[in-house]
């Protein structure tokens, strides 16, 4: 998208001081703000139980802050209801079975644009796209229930691409994917962004972060720790150690070629990695 557009128009999502308690007494958000514009691919890292899925269900109003407010699209998600926040939120449940319900992979993922309106026409087009998006038009008539973990996390995300949400919020969906479906979907949120989507992506895996997305959000304990460009993120190992994260494999490779004076430049994929050392090895000839 424009980028310029994005910078003028409202955050599509923002979160002003954000508190959130479960029942038992557990802070899960202790105060957390963030603008995203749209357009914009962001990561939510962190450890175990550090809130991210808290956050998460905050985007599509399924928890709602105790205190501080969260915006989306301009609208308080305290007095919008879930079905108003589902037109522009789009979430996909880090445990897909709380998700699918249907008895055919048809029909699940016909409910979400059905649900809302979409005329018979548009619904079956939206259905088909996101079958094909996600690879899975050959599923269509099965159950559900009756496939890998990995094919109903397709079928969970396809069900609600169907619905062609302005913004998706991913919870770790490449949990049960093996590498090669995990880069599909990679190439497939690519897609969806040259579209203009926003992409939320909830992850452990910080290699996809460093290849895919632009901007890094590091929770810790309910806040977040750090907000940064991907580059910056991964650039200090004891703070991410602090937020019991490591960066990735290429990016402490590079670190420890720096510290060894035979790189000048840090590196997050292998591709930077290899400019860099094409680069090093102009200079020295
Ligand atoms: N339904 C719940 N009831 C009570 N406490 C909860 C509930 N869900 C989460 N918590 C607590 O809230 C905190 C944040 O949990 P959350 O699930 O948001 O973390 P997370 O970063 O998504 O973790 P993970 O990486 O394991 O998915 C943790 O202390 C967790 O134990
Ligand atoms: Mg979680």
């Amino acid at each position: 998208m424009n980028v310029s557009i994005a910078a003028q128009s409202p955050p599509i999502i923002s979160l002003q001081n954000a508190r959130f308690s479960y029942e038992g007494g557990v802070e899960a958000l202790r105060g957390v703000s963030l603008n995203v514009a749209r357009g914009e691919n962001v990561a939510i890292v962190g450890g175990n139980g550090s809130g991210k899925t808290t956050l998460a269900k905050h985007l599509n109003g399924l928890l709602k802050p105790s205190s501080g407010k969260v915006l989306i699209g301009g609208e308080e998600t305290s007095t919008t209801s879930v079905a108003t926040l589902a037109r522009t939120v789009g979430y996909v449940f880090q445990n897909p079975d709380y998700q699918l319900f249907c008895t055919s992979v048809s029909e699940e993922v016909r409910f979400g644009p059905k649900n809302m309106g979409f005329g018979h026409d548009d619904e079956s087009a939206l259905a088909e796209r996101a079958l094909k998006l996600m690879g899975i038009s050959h599923l269509r008539e099965q159950s559900p229930v009756s496939l890998s973990l990995g094919d109903r996390r397709k079928v969970a995300i396809a069900s609600v691409l169907a619905t062609s949400p302005r913004v998706l919020v991913l919870d770790e969906p490449t949990t049960g994917l093996d590498s090669v479906e995990s880069a599909q979907l990679m190439a497939t949120l690519g897609v969806l962004r040259s579209e203009g989507m926003t992409i939320v992506l909830i992850t452990h895996d910080m290699r996809l972060v460093a290849q895919h997305m632009d901007r890094v959000i590091v929770m810790s304990e309910g806040r977040i720790a750090f907000d940064a460009g991907v580059e910056e993120a991964f650039s200090d190992p004891d703070r991410l150690k602090r937020c019991k994260l490591l960066a990735p494999p290429i990016t402490v490779l590079a670190q420890r070629l720096q510290a060894q004076g035979l790189l000048t430049e840090g590196a997050t994929t292998p591709l930077q990695l290899v400019e860099q050392l094409v680069r090093v090895r102009g200079e020295q000839q």
